[in-house]
């Protein structure tokens, strides 16, 4: 009910703001026009004079498509530059695209201070408004970067800990979904991706704050619709012309205020974290405590510690990158498990033979076969189109292409990339263990492990694993490479394999849409269903 209200209230406040900004626009364009008045017309110049308003009128509403049909027009651009940088206009900003290893290395190679991922991250979420009057730097890195040592160090050390008590708290909750779900025309009918948001949403909470505040259903309950909040309080601003950011932004993160009672949580206990280490560092004892809130704490500069306030706004947009891209992306694989059955019964065989225990002790490493599906499945509809997005904060060229100014953006066409025969073999077919190891499949299928027909016969796909960055874009680049990714595959493996384990899967309409876009994004109909058996129930 409140994400309907708020979805009606962003969708009127986008419509309002889409106007204003293309009479904004329009308006800013025509007086420019008028106003280049040094040179004699001609003719020719009257003519284009003329023609300017309706090309520029063409090219905007190009650029407020691209909100709907983001996607489509990236593919399109890219279809059309082969491998060369290209430009999209979106409706506040250009972006040039790039699709070449040589140039993705080229903004790898730039400093922070030229091109910014957490200048592009500022203004997809307008912190200022959506986190409790947070504002970033642009510049990443100038207050210490203790979230990626806590993501790529401590909470990828800490997976053996961790994931029994994950893959037990998410089995208890499917159990418990399922059982509340309806029966329609004398079939039990799911919801796919409510049940995925939630799941995803208690193992990220679990893993990050700990137990307790999983059990806080004040917290969970804002923190799950903070995602929708903050998408749809930065999207209106982000269209809105500058001027109205700051009474508008006011205004709604007034009213759609999620934020507020994940930071009122939030804030005593990390003031209590600073308080026990503290005294810790006296010798008192303190408990022992594992979680991210203490590893940001312990990760910051140790020139200047972190106050509560600012662990806690690290926290907010940790748990905004981490819950909804983890969600869509598991939710597409579980649809291609439906889609492409043939292959659930080589891996149900895989988790059953290698077992959850060997999983744990990996760290989430094993199930080589499950890995190749989940990267296939985010080859062929990967959520985002676009991905190593940096704002540029001085102006920047390529070596041998185009360059842009201070505020736009550059980027990689990562769905492009994946889906281009250039990158893959037979891009178009879905190959659920293109990835695996030949040797590892050859021998499953000497032991009949899997069927013959399911080892891919592709010339330049080598073995790579779902985490690896070499060779696709769907983590980014280099140094910016998500930090939280081996993370994301375990949970997301322990989510397919809980589905795969605990139920046969079959989507109630296979042919119906799945998804729809916003901007570079695709996100799964929350109306998509599945028909659920319980395997004991099949046999
Ligand atoms: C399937 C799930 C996920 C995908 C596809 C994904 C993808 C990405 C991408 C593309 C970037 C930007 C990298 C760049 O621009 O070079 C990124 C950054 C980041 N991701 Fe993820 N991510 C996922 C899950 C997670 C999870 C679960 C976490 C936390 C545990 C996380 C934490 C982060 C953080 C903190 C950054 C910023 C890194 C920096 O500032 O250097 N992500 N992610």
């Amino acid at each position: 009910m409140l994400l309907a209200q708020s979805s009606t209230q962003a969708f009127e406040a986008i419509l309002l703001s889409s106007v204003a900004a293309v009479l904004f626009f329009g308006i800013q364009s025509a007086v420019h026009a008028s106003s280049d008045k040094t040179r004699a017309p001609s003719t020719s110049r009257i003519l284009s004079l003329c023609l300017a308003p309706v090309a520029l009128f063409k090219r905007r509403a190009r650029a407020w498509m691209f909100l709907i049909n983001g996607p489509e027009q990236i593919q399109e651009a890219y279809d059309k530059a082969k491998g060369k940088p290209f430009f999209v206009d979106v409706p506040e900003n250009r972006y040039l695209v790039v699709s070449s290893w040589k140039h993705i290395k080229e903004i790898d190679a730039a400093p922070d201070s030229v091109l910014s991922l957490q200048g592009a991250a500022k203004e997809i979420l307008q912190p200022k408004y959506t986190m409790s009057s947070f504002n970033w730097l642009d510049k990443r890195g100038a207050e210490g970067t203790p979230l990626i040592r806590t993501l790529r160090t401590m909470l990828t050390n800490h997976l053996p800990d961790v994931l029994p008590d994950i893959r037990r708290a998410m089995s208890g909750l499917l159990d418990g979904m399922y059982a509340s779900h309806p029966v329609i025309n004398g079939v039990k009918t799911s919801q796919l991706y409510p049940m995925v948001i939630k799941s995803i949403s208690h193992s990220n909470a679990l893993a990050f704050f700990g137990e307790d505040l999983v059990k806080n259903e004040k917290f969970m309950k804002a923190a799950t619709l903070f995602i929708e909040q903050t998408l749809l309080i930065a999207e209106v601003l982000r269209l809105l012309p500058k001027s109205f950011s700051n009474p508008i932004g006011k205004f709604l993160s007034s009213r759609l205020n999620s934020s507020k009672i994940i930071f009122d949580t939030l804030h005593p206990i990390a003031a209590e974290r600073i308080d026990e280490w503290a005294k810790a560092k006296l010798g008192y004892d303190v408990p022992e405590r594992k979680d991210c809130i203490q590893w940001v704490m312990e990760s910051a500069p140790k020139a200047k510690p972190w106050t509560a306030e600012r662990i806690v706004y690290e926290l907010i947009a940790l748990w905004f990158g981490s819950v909804h891209i983890t969600s869509t992306t598991v939710c597409f694989a579980l649809h291609d498990l439906c889609l492409h059955p043939e292959y659930v019964e080589p891996l149900r065989k895989e988790i059953e033979t290698a077992g959850w225990d060997k999983f744990d002790k990996s760290g989430g490493k094993c199930f080589p076969l499950l890995d190749s599906f989940m990267k296939e499945s985010a080859r062929l509809t990967p959520v985002e189109s676009v991905s190593t997005r940096r704002m540029a904060l001085q102006p920047f060229q390529l070596s041998d292409g185009p360059k842009i100014d201070v505020g736009q953006w550059v980027c990689t066409a990562a769905r492009g990339m994946m889906n281009d025969a250039a990158f893959f073999a037979s891009p178009d077919e879905f190959h659920g263990f293109r990835f695996a190891n030949p040797s590892l499949l050859a021998s499953a299928a000497e032991k009949n492990l899997i069927p013959a027909g399911l080892v891919p016969e592709l010339t330049n796909s080598a073995a790579s694993a779902f985490t690896d960055i070499s060779d696709w874009q769907l983590w980014g680049t280099g140094k910016c490479a998500c930090p939280g990714r081996y993370y994301a595959s375990a949970v997301m493996k322990i989510m397919l394999g809980l589905f795969l384990t605990k139920y046969d899967m079959q989507l109630t309409d296979r042919d119906a849409s799945r998804h729809f876009a916003w901007r570079t994004f695709i996100y799964p109909y929350e109306g998509t269903t599945a028909i659920l058996t319980p395997r004991e129930e099949a046999a």
